[in-house]
């Protein structure tokens, strides 16, 4: 089934690419009175034609296909009620209808035989033609993946557009462009050379402007639907996209030998063949660009798919510069670098000693890297860059904390292989996931694989992270420290009685969170304190939260009426968050300050904070930092 879908994705694909081309390139040969060109125009509609039935086909079979897909029946796709169910009621459906639309109109348009002498007539005609087509094959990127993007949906539709119209002038320009030289280099038509020379050298020029468009909205397209290495190197999708820079590359070149030696050479007989073959061989590898477009659009994008990472290392920048010789390693590679940086520029500027130069800065570059790079190599697993499958949540890391206690404190907790210490926090959270999962039997290190569930692997390793970060808040105070945002807030949910429940996400961005962690009887006169000034504080963008050291069904009657508390106080789910914040601040009151980024900022260990000042010099930071990631990294 997924065989067939991608053949008839491919076909529907380079159909539609290759009729924008077509009619492109008849537009950029103009009207010709020349034999051999009206040959040629005559073959280019009849090839439009044909393009526009198997497009047509293609994108019947396609849309079947798909609804068999959706629907898990093989029946389906013959089922009227199911197709018209995947047509009318899904937006790709409704784009495929648009474009089917489209692309019927202009088959009807090309069957009517007109008279096309005059020359007005005969421009409107190509350029109504190919607008229909350039209109049909950029609808595909509405309901291709650049339209799952947001924010900036519309900037990702326009690039994946451009990049799919880009692909329409330069591949369906070249295969028409193939058939004009190969007609015009018969010997019998000599004398209709220099129409397909001209055509050949303005083309030449339009496709360099349509690869760099292409290139350049590849680029962009890669970002957003790619994001890292990882993902390239990690996830079929990634991988499909360094196949066709692989297919790429071979085509570039033999673009630049046509470019530079064959053009220049035309009409030469000789010049002539060679490039007849050399566009043919172009024009297949590019068919090979558009299977593997075409099987990129059905997977996942890269940004979605768990990336494998495949190599059993990768580079570390977190890695310290300590010891000398590893300063000396990357003082030396860096002078060697720069060598090979002036090698290479000098080799751009030298007409003669260009190869030589071109070598010795790549073999400078190679002899930097191998002596630059060793420490920041390390190991790598296959699950390294693995998203966790639990949010940075305060009930997943008090679940973690009792997996802990339990089964990991034994031999880990205040011993050489505590994991608070540095080299473990700089590891990924995947390649935690990975000495878990699999552990490191012949150095005493169990596999917890088939003895925790998935889920629960992720939780400890969340617990870890907080574990680690907590050693460090010890130095967080009473004082907020200017461009110190480094404690990552973990999320909780906030459940006050009868009201839908909300998040300590919910107010990122917009409020000030001060979370008072409080015990009964000795918080009472604080709370009350609280209460009086929560109207200023709320004025001055912090909102309350109040958390219940003790469980009592009677939590918010004990903090009694007088003043009224008008502040949340969670009850429940208070548990995981007491366990989780209480790894900040011990004892039986807490306060801590988070910030509208989502990071705590000051942390009072009794119930003296001045809150008012420390909110005031938050309210007065400049720089912003970014919103924590809810996975842990
Ligand atoms: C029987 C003792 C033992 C138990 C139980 C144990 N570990 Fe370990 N663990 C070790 C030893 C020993 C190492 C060090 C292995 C090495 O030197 O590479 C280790 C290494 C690790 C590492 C790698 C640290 C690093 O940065 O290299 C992680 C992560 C880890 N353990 C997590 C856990 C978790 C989570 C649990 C509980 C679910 C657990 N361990 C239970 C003994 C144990």
């Amino acid at each position: 089934m997924r065989i067939l879908l991608l053949t008839a994705l491919s076909a529907h694909l380079a159909s539609s690419v290759l009729v924008v081309g077509t009619f492109f390139m008849l537009l950029l040969a103009g009207p010709s009175r020349a034999p051999t060109a009206r040959r040629w125009e005559g073959a280019m509609v009849v090839w439009g034609r044909l393009l526009l039935l198997v497009a047509l086909g293609s994108g019947i079979v396609w849309l079947l296909v798909r609804t068999a897909l959706f629907e898990g029946r093989a029946q389906a796709a013959l089922e009227p009620r199911a197709v018209l169910h995947a047509v009318l009621d899904t937006w790709p459906g409704l784009i495929w209808l648009a474009r089917h639309g489209i692309l019927v109109i202009l088959a009807a348009f090309l069957a009517i035989r007109s008279d096309l002498t005059e020359r007005r007539d005969w421009i409107a005609a190509r350029v109504e033609a190919l607008a229909l087509g350039a209109l049909a094959l950029a609808l595909m990127s509405a309901s291709s993946h650049a339209a799952a993007i947001s924010p900036g949906t519309a900037l990702t539709v326009a690039i994946d557009a451009c990049h799919l119209l880009g692909t329409g002038v330069w591949l369906g320009g070249l295969v028409a462009l193939g058939a004009l030289l190969r007609a015009a280099s018969r010997d019998a038509d000599a004398d209709d050379r220099a129409h397909a020379v001209i055509t050949a050298r303005r083309f030449s020029r339009v496709a360099l402007v349509a690869m760099l468009a292409l290139m350049g909205s590849g680029v962009l397209n890669a970002l957003a639907q790619v994001e890292n290495i990882a993902a390239l190197v990690g996830t079929p999708h990634g991988r499909l996209l360094l196949a066709k820079v692989a297919v790429l590359v071979p085509i570039l070149g033999l673009a630049a030998v046509n470019r530079r030696r064959l053009l220049p050479a035309l009409p030469g007989p000789e010049a002539m063949r060679r490039l007849v073959a050399f566009v043919g061989v172009e024009a297949m590898l590019a068919l090979v660009l558009l299977v593997l477009a075409a099987a990129m659009t059905l997977t996942t994008p890269a940004r979605h798919a768990e990336p494998v990472w495949p190599l059993p290392v990768r580079l570390s920048l977190d890695t310290p510069l300590d010891g000398s010789a590893t300063r000396w390693r990357a003082l030396l590679a860096s002078q060697l670098a720069v060598l090979g940086a002036v090698a290479l520029i000098a080799s751009f500027f030298s007409l003669r000693r260009r190869a030589p130069l071109l070598a010795g800065a790549l073999a400078l570059a190679a002899v930097a890297a191998a002596v630059g790079l060793p420490p920041f190599v390390v190991d790598a697993y296959p699950t390294t860059y693995r998203r966790p499958l639990r949010t940075y949540h305060a009930t997943s890391i008090a679940s973690g904390s009792a997996i802990y206690w339990g089964q990991c404190a034994a031999c880990h907790h205040g011993t050489p292989a505590d994991l608070r210490s540095a080299s473990t926090s700089r590891r990924h959270a995947g390649e935690l996931f990975w000495l878990v999962s699999h552990g490191r039997p012949e150095r005493g290190m169990p596999a917890f694989e088939n003895r925790l569930e998935e889920a629960q692997r992720w939780d400890v390793i969340n617990f870890i992270r907080a574990l680690g970060t907590a050693a460090g808040s010890k130095s967080l105070g009473a004082q907020v420290q200017l461009d110190g945002a480094w404690l990552i807030a973990p999320d909780f949910t906030i459940s006050v009685g009868p009201l839908a429940p909300g998040a300590l996400r919910d107010y990122r961005g917009r409020r000030m969170v001060l979370l008072v962690l409080y015990t009964l009887p000795g918080s009472r006169a604080r709370i009350s304190e609280l209460a009086r000034k929560y109207n200023l504080l709320s004025t001055l963008g912090v909102e309350i939260i109040a958390v219940p050291m003790q469980t009592s069904a009677d939590a918010i009657r004990e903090l009694g009426a007088s003043p009224p508390v008008l502040f949340p106080v969670v009850t429940d789910g208070n548990a995981a968050i007491i366990a989780t914040y209480g790894m900040f601040a011990s004892g039986p009151h807490a306060e801590l300050l988070i910030d509208r980024q989502g990071y705590v900022r000051a942390i009072w260990r009794d119930d003296t904070g001045e809150i008012q000042v420390q909110v005031e010099r938050l309210n007065e930071e400049k720089s912003v930092p970014p919103f924590p990631d809810d996975h842990v990294h």
